[in-house]
Order: C-alpha cells, then structure tokens, then sequence
C-alpha cells in the first residue's frame, strides 16, 4: 500500500509523501541547508519516541520543547534565546499546528531587528522583515489540519491584549516538508476528528471566498472530497494508514486552498480561541454550521456543486448542511460552543476582534461586528436558527 501513497510534489514547496518517509529528515534539513537545526516541537510530543528518533538521527541538532497550544509571544522569545545560545542556523518544526507555527515564527525572527508584532499581516508590513535573516524551515506535520506547513504564515497569541495575530511572509513557507502519515497514527480520535475539520474549513471557506482563483478552488473541492471520505475512517480507526496519508494531502491542500482567503468562521475561531484558549480545529468545526446559515444566501450554488461532488444523497445548499451536521455529530463534536466552555460575557469585543480578523475579508458576504458577535451568541447557546 506504501508505495502508491509515496509521491515527491514541488507545489506549494518540496513535500516528500509517504509513509516511513521520515527516516529522510536528515536528507531533508541538509537540502535546506542546515547544519545546526533547533528541532521546535510542543510540550505533548517532548517526551515522544519520534522526537527522540528525530534528534538522534540529525547530527548537531538540539531540543526546544515548550511550545504550547495556542503559542503566545512568550513561547517564541523562548525559543529565539535556545535558537541564539545554541548557534543554529535552522529550524525543523515538528508536531502540530502549534508546533510549526511557533517553529517558522522563531525561523522568521531569528535574523529580524523589529519586535514581532511588527510583521502583522496586515497591508505590506511584511517588506518590513529583512529576508535574509530569515531562517530555513522543514517541516513535519503531525496531525492533519491546519496545513501550516505549507503555509507561509504563523499565528501568535498576544497575550496582552488576548488577539491572535497573523504573522506572514512569503519566505515563512518551509523548504521542505514530510508528510508522513505514520506520525500521526496516535493522534486521539477526538483531535483526528477537530483537526481533521479545520482542514474541511479550510477548503469551504476558501472555495466560498470571492475573487477569481480556480487553482484554489479546485484544490479546495478535491480537499473537500477526501476528508469527507477519509475522516470517518481515520476517526475510526487511527491505524488506517491510507486515511492518514490522505487526511494529511488534505490538510495541506486546505491550507494552500486559503491563500485565496478564509472567512467568517476563522474570524470568530480566532478571538473565540484567543479568550478562552479552545481547541482550533473544534471551535471551527462547532462555528462552521453558524456562519453557513448566515451565508446561505451568497454560498448557495457553491454549496450545491460541494454536495455533487460529495456525491451526497441530497443535493443543494440543504443537502450540504445537512451532512456537515452529520459529519459533526458523528465525530461527537458539540452543536454549541457553550459545550466547550465558551460564554458570552465578552460577546461585543469577540464580534469587534472577529471584524478586524483578516479571515473575516474573506467572507462571501461582507460582515460587520454586529453581525459577527450575532453568529457568536447563537453558536455558544447552539440556537442555529437564530441566523437563519
Ligand atoms: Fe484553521
């Protein structure tokens, strides 16, 4: 079965697919030219037999591991004072979206003199960075979600003002990635399930985003398809290497899809995540039904050529819905954000925060605070029809 799940793809970057594949992470980290690399890796995965593999297996490499999910400015200054002490000149991001966010960050800021919020993605403040001391990045995704390494992008908490900011430049995108599905065989099922799902926003917000981009709309559709068929495998059982090995195309697929835009759903994720540190994926995945009812007008073809091409048994914007509520409810994610632990005190500053989120430029239909923080209190208390 290995063998055809194996391919070697330049676009968006160097990834080298397959299961087993990451016994070439030396391979990989000498053709981005690194001699020294700062293996960046989050405080779930320190102690994991692959991270020591990992070390072990790449001459002068070195450990930072307290990375945490939803990283902030703190984790990234911690990981720049490791990467300046030890001499490195590169970084091998290992793990999940927190991991290789936090890793291409501290990578991008290793050589900068600006502070880090400097780099914002906002305007061109990106020309702002000096692109030579921009260190090389490989990176080794283990769950299938976020898609951050092909992303050229990391999002940071700052925890001062609880935004999570989007720190972007077109060389953050990795020199290499391995996409290798047997790192993510232990992934719980839950978080298969809410990281899977970020993937799925991903590709539907990035298909439903307006603008002119057929590339991305077709990796967006053909993202879509496989997750709806992969997930629930991989979901059931996390040993099931082709669902793995698929869900991880998918991931990258969704995040290279989104270069076209993101939409209501990630700008309500985004502070959602920020004030009450929830689960990315997840809080997605619970908002995402909330967002389409308050689109449906604006997504409704586009919802109908997504359920064609899940083939699914009803067709139409209707048919759409209908499955992603399934899909939710079969992966046991909640119908509410309340279930996750979100409340609505600080509602007026969550639909503030999600209008200025870049994601929310994306949206099909242009949306203000007010509209936002409305979508927001109708997913915490789960009342779906209060945007309709
Ligand atoms: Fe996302």
């Amino acid at each position: 079965m290995s063998a055809v799940l194996r391919g070697n793809w330049n676009y968006p970057t160097t990834i080298w697919a397959g299961p087993g594949r990451i016994a070439e992470l030396p391979a990989a980290s000498a053709l981005a030219g690194m001699q020294r690399p700062l293996l960046v890796t989050d405080e779930g995965l320190v102690n994991a037999p692959m991270i020591r593999r990992a070390l072990a297996a790449v001459k002068d490499s070195a450990l930072f591991g307290a990375v945490r999910g939803n990283p902030a400015l703190s984790h990234v200054e911690a990981g720049l004072r490791a990467y300046r002490a030890g001499g490195h000149d590169g970084v091998i991001a290992f793990g999940g979206g927190s991991a290789l966010d936090a890793g291409k960050v501290i990578a991008f800021m290793s050589g900068q003199t600006r502070p880090l919020w400097d780099f914002e993605d906002i305007g061109d403040w990106w020309t702002r960075a000096d692109a030579r001391g921009i260190a090389p990045v490989v990176a080794v995704p283990t769950t299938a979600g976020t898609g951050s390494e092909v992303g050229r992008a990391g999002v940071i908490l700052n925890e001062e003002t609880h935004q999570k900011k989007i720190i972007f430049h077109p060389q953050m995108m990795p020199r290499v990635v391995i996409a290798d599905a047997e790192l993510s065989v232990g992934l719980p099922a839950g978080v298969t399930a809410a990281t899977g799902m970020d993937a799925f926003v991903h590709c539907f917000e990035a298909f439903c985003a307006p603008g002119f981009h057929p590339l991305a709309d077709g990796l967006a559709l053909e993202g879509m398809r496989l997750i709806h068929q992969f997930l629930p495998r991989a979901y059931a059982n996390g040993n099931d290497i082709e669902a793995r090995a698929q869900m991880l195309a998918a991931a990258s697929m969704g995040a290279t899809a989104f270069q076209k835009g993101l939409g209501g759903v990630h700008a309500i994720a985004h502070p959602v995540g920020s004030w009450f540190n929830t689960h990315h994926g997840l809080t997605n995945a619970v908002i995402l039904p909330y967002v389409m009812t308050h689109n449906r007008d604006a997504i409704a073809d586009k919802a109908d050529i997504i359920a064609r091409v899940l083939d699914l048994p009803a067709r139409g914007y209707e048919g759409f819905l209908a499955r992603v509520l399934d899909m939710r409810r079969g992966f046991g994610i909640p119908h509410s954000l309340a279930a996750i632990g979100v409340n609505t005190d600080n509602a007026g500053v969550i639909g503030r925060e999600a209008a200025l989120d870049p994601s929310a430029g994306g949206n099909p239909i242009p949306v203000d605070a007010a509209q936002l923080e409305h979508i927001f209190r109708a997913a915490v208390d789960g009342r779906l029809e209060a945007v309709a």
